[in-house]
């Protein structure tokens, strides 16, 4: 099977010696890719950027802005059989690159941003025969937020975690994940190391996929 993974943050260049960006480790992301390749799937990662080494065995392909995911994500999934969106994508970039690097004027000042393009809910209908597994990344009311997110971005499943906590979540070794299913069901994988959770979402993952293309046959 053939699996497409986006992992780490976007950044969002405002000079060049300065970005907006976010705290994701790509841990989740690359603990994906490395759980599909032990089961011997070929796995394409599309990785924003991080300080891990590339799983071996997987096709990496590194980006920084959310443009960049965006074109190497839609080259990519042609012929993609599950796609994971775990990238923590930048919303926002300045509305304004500076070519010199701003100087300081020791004045307030604010910056213009605009909203960068939403690479999953963007996702075109034949991109989308593909099953398609959503993250969320919520500091509150996640379940409906999570919910909320599953139908809006049109996912297949969609993994939910809690980033307000120190323990797990961005950043962490550890994670904990609560899954949503179109049909409304639940299912809550306790907090493990990213490691361990990434091979439990496989399966789950290809189990929701088995299911998935019984129901449309
Ligand atoms: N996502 C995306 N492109 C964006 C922003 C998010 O593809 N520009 C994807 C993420 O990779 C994730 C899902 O959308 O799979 C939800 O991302 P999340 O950051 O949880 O939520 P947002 O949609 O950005 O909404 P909010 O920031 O309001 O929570």
């Amino acid at each position: 099977m053939k699996f497409v993974v986006t992992a780490g943050p976007t950044r969002e260049p405002l000079d060049p010696v300065r970005y907006l960006s976010n705290r994701s480790s790509g841990k989740m992301g690359y603990a994906i890719a490395a759980a599909a390749l032990e089961e011997h799937h070929a796995v394409t990662l599309i990785s924003g950027p991080v300080v891990l080494a590339a799983p071996s065995g997987a096709e990496t392909i590194r980006v920084t802005t959310g443009d960049e995911m965006f074109d190497a994500v839609a080259a990519q999934l042609d012929g993609c059989d599950i796609f994971v969106m775990c990238a923590a994508v930048c919303d926002y970039r300045p509305a304004r690159y500076t070519p010199q690097k701003m100087k300081t004027q020791r004045l307030p000042f604010s910056l213009t941003l605009v909203p960068t393009r939403d690479i999953l809910a963007s996702l075109t209908s034949a991109q989308r025969s593909c099953f398609i597994v959503g993250f969320a990344a919520e500091t509150q009311e996640l379940e409906a937020n999570a919910a909320r997110k599953l139908r809006e971005k049109n996912c297949d499943l969609l993994v939910a975690n809690d980033v307000s906590r120190a323990d797990v979540g961005m950043d962490s070794d550890d994670n904990e994940l609560l899954i949503f299913f179109p049909n409304g069901e639940r299912r809550k994988l306790p907090r493990a190391k990213k490691t361990e959770l990434a091979r439990a979402l496989l399966k789950i993952i290809l189990d929701a996929r088995e299911k998935c293309l019984t129901k449309k046959s």
